[in-house]
């Protein structure tokens, strides 16, 4: 092994300082190939060991796996009593006025790998509703766009990447002229470093370091990095959500606005889980503070009990769409989200050649943010208006299942005009149907809008309204 001395000569001072810092944290394996390198190459090696904050190897010594207790969380339902009804609506046209006021900005996560899906590319790029074939952006785009109009704003829209696919999503969006969009700004979420069961860097070939993406929890920071500009523009509350929910109700007023009444500093939106066994997180109270219990942390009698209602004791299941509110991002810029531990296998380089090794990654949760919300809402909502993640390659949450959910949405506001739509005696929609979000945000908008009586749609038929469609 060569000593530190040999590496550092020829370095500028900078360069040397990575290098003292590998050898004092024993780390300095990662330089055994160091002479077989020719000048480029150990650049671009120094160049990812500076991107290392060392401080991780610190803070992931962390404690062991605790146990905690769980209790499940306060909800607001879909009104039912008048009351209620009241307090909804109160509730929409506040958010409509924050709308108005431009008071939000939408910050999307969309730096994962998509490993689950196979897919080589950025998860938005993937074609996805059921006539058009649209994209994933150009829906969020549409959506937004379609905000901007209605409520006569520009809004912000700030997109996450991860270093993997930070080139191929600006591209993708220079490519479509940002799909006409003027306020579009990417990010890149941080890094962190791959390691062996020893808790040894790993080399991705001779002048490579292992590195991942550090979660959608990187967002935290990045979001306190725009607090300067989001200021100056006076906005005060961040719209969160992910690349993957085709439906999701980007902005909505309702949801904003009982945020906003409450006076809340971080809110989610949450699904009901039926199924025991569906893989998202619940929103629950982790040791008396509000939190995401990950799915594989719920025992499985926890998973299955029942409430005195016959209901999933454990049911808000987290859609991963969240509110902050701005002063509360500013008074939480020490906050250091815990590491969240994966074993992956990957292909490292070690002893002069490729090989298969099950490593171990470290990643940041946003939703570990909860806990130091004083005051937070969970708002219920509708699994069919606003959840069809695209997850998986087959089976469930996969791109069959995200297209039947667009059409089963797009039948039911048809169906609210009275027109027929073909299903079979599952209620499965047997047509393809796109509405573009242009001609129509939400069931309310298409009522007022469609007015063509006579709409006959047979099994197999593709339908597609378009924003020019009177
Ligand atoms: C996540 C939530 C789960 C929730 C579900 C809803 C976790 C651990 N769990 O599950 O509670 O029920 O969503 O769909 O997150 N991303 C980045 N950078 C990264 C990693 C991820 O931007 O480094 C983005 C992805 O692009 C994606 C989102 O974060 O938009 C979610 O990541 P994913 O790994 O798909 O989360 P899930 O495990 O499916």
């Amino acid at each position: 092994m060569l000593k530190r001395e040999q590496i550092s000569k020829n370095l500028t001072s900078q360069e040397k300082e990575v290098v003292a810092k590998l050898f004092s944290f024993r780390q300095e394996h990662v330089f055994e190939y160091w002479n077989t390198l020719h000048k480029p190459e150990k650049t671009q090696l120094l160049q990812d060991l500076s991107r290392i904050d060392f401080s991780f190897f610190k803070l992931i010594k962390t404690k062991k796996k605790q146990k905690h207790h769980f209790s499940p969380i306060n909800v607001i339902s879909p009104p039912k009593t008048h009351q209620e009804k009241i307090d909804a609506q109160k509730a929409y046209l506040t958010g409509e006025d924050l709308l108005k006021k431009g008071k939000v900005a939408l910050f999307m996560v969309a730096g994962g790998q998509g490993t689950r899906l196979g897919y080589p590319g950025p998860k938005g790029c993937i074609s996805v509703t059921p006539v058009q074939q649209k994209s994933l952006f150009q829906v969020f785009a549409e959506k937004i766009k379609a905000l901007e109009q209605k409520y006569s704003i520009s809004i912000p829209w700030y997109i996450m990447t991860s270093p993997q696919n930070h080139i191929a999503t600006e591209l993708f969006f220079k490519k479509h002229h940002f799909f006409g969009l003027q306020n579009v700004h990417f990010l890149q979420q941080g890094i962190f470093p791959s390691l062996s069961s020893e808790g040894k860097l790993l080399l991705k070939d001779k002048n490579h370091l292992l590195l991942n993406p550090d979660g959608h929890g990187g967002a935290l920071a990045l979001m306190q990095r725009i607090l300067p500009e989001l200021h100056q523009q006076k906005k005060e509350f961040i719209f969160y959500f992910q690349v993957d929910d085709v439906l999701t109700n980007i902005a909505d007023p309702l949801f904003l606005g009982y945020h906003a009444l409450a006076n809340a500093d971080m809110s989610t939106k949450a699904v009901e889980k039926t199924d025991p066994e569906e893989k998202v997180g619940i929103l629950g109270m982790i040791d008396k503070k509000q939190g995401v219990i990950e799915y594989f942390d719920l025992a499985e009698q926890q998973k299955k009990m029942k409430d005195k209602n016959g209901k999933l004791k454990y049911r808000a299941g987290n859609i991963a769409v969240h509110l902050f509110s701005i002063p509360f991002l500013q008074k939480i810029k020490k906050a250091s989200l815990p590491f969240h531990l994966a074993k992956k296998k990957e292909t490292i380089f070690k002893k002069n050649t490729f090989v298969q090794e099950e490593v171990f990654k470290y990643e940041r949760f946003i939703f570990d943010t909860l806990p130091y919300a004083k005051k937070t809402i969970t708002l219920m909502v509708d699994r069919e208006k606003e959840f069809a993640p695209l997850k998986n390659k087959e089976g469930e949450k996969s791109l069959i299942t995200v297209q039947e959910a667009q059409n089963h949405l797009f039948a039911t506001w048809l169906e609210a005009k009275g027109i027929s739509i073909p299903r079979d005696a599952q209620g499965k929609v047997l047509c393809s149907l796109e509405i573009s979000p242009l001609y129509a945000l939400t069931q309310e908008d298409f009522i007022k809008r469609f007015i063509q009586k006579s709409l006959a749609l047979k099994k197999g038929d593709a339908w597609y309204v378009s924003e020019k469609e009177k």
